[in-house]
């Protein structure tokens, strides 16, 4: 069944590729027929379908460095995210990861850890983003509103990853959490986290003043954090994030994986 809906889902992407193609005027008319099945997940006839290939490209980490949402695509990423397919996406990926970690076997002396990001990954600040103000990621970041928003510690846990978080504590793993949130956030964001569902971890990594003033990317600083971690003895069995940028660099981990995140793009 998942199979069959990936399958489909890869076809789709395909084909809407294929269909720009054919406007673009390869083989005209040709795939036209199949269009009216490839709107959102939201059921909605989106116009436009050069949307899904640009998200492909975004979540293959084809694009980068991109600032914005393309206008013509607001609405798309809109209806993504409020729809079933930003989490039947999200599951899917929580799903294989659960598959990779069930079949690990695990040292006795507790130091296998799964590394997940926070924005996006653990929580989500969906309610924050779909406000016409930042407009699904389609108007440019507003720093201000966003700290706002962090300070009422407020976000939901994304289901997908509070599933996975909750069987990966069973099997034995030790949780870290690292996040380019801010220290001066850390009790607002442990109390956020709690409500949502976390309530235990190893680690919660946030960036201290003088990390933020380094101005590292978020790879160099999540990189470097993850060292820290290999050279106290941790083993980093999965690591999970949103952005790319969490899962490159030194020491990412056994096995990687990326949750869908269209919405911005952090190097
Ligand atoms: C489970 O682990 C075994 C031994 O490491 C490996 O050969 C097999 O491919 C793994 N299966 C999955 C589904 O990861
Ligand atoms: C951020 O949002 C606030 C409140 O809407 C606004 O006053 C400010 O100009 C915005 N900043 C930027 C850089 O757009
Ligand atoms: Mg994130």
């Amino acid at each position: 069944m998942e199979t069959s809906k990936l399958l489909f889902l890869s076809l789709a992407l395909a084909l809407a590729a294929a269909s720009n193609a054919a406007t673009a005027g390869a083989i005209p008319g040709h795939i036209h027929p199949l269009r009216p099945q490839l709107g959102s997940s939201a059921g909605r006839n989106i116009p436009g379908l050069n949307c899904l290939s640009w998200r492909l490209a975004v979540e293959a980490d084809n694009i980068q460095h991109w600032t914005v949402v393309p206008k013509e695509c607001e609405n798309y990423v809109g209806n993504y995210m409020l729809g079933l397919q930003y989490r039947i996406d999200s599951k899917f990926v929580s799903g294989s990861a659960y598959v990779y970690a069930k079949n690990l076997t695990l040292g006795k002396d507790g130091k296998d850890v799964w590394v997940f990001d926070i924005d996006e990954t653990s929580l989500s600040n969906l309610p924050y983003y779909a406000q016409p103000d930042n407009a699904f990621g389609a108007k440019p970041y507003n720093e201000t509103t966003f700290t706002e928003w962090e300070k009422q510690g407020k976000a939901p846990a994304l289901p997908a990853t509070l599933w996975l978080y909750k069987r990966l504590l069973r099997l034995g793993f030790k949780i870290v959490f690292i996040s380019g949130k801010t220290e001066s956030l850390r009790a607002i964001t442990v109390e956020n986290m709690h409500n949502a569902g976390y309530t235990k971890w190893e680690k919660l990594i946030l960036k201290n003043a003088e990390e933020k003033a380094e101005g590292l990317h978020a790879m160099e600083y999540k990189s470097r954090e993850r060292t820290n971690l290999v050279k106290a003895g941790y083993r980093i069995l999965g690591n999970m994030g949103d952005q790319w940028s969490d899962i490159l660099g030194d020491n990412v981990g056994s096995r990687t994986f990326k949750l869908p995140n269209p919405m911005f793009y952090i190097a």
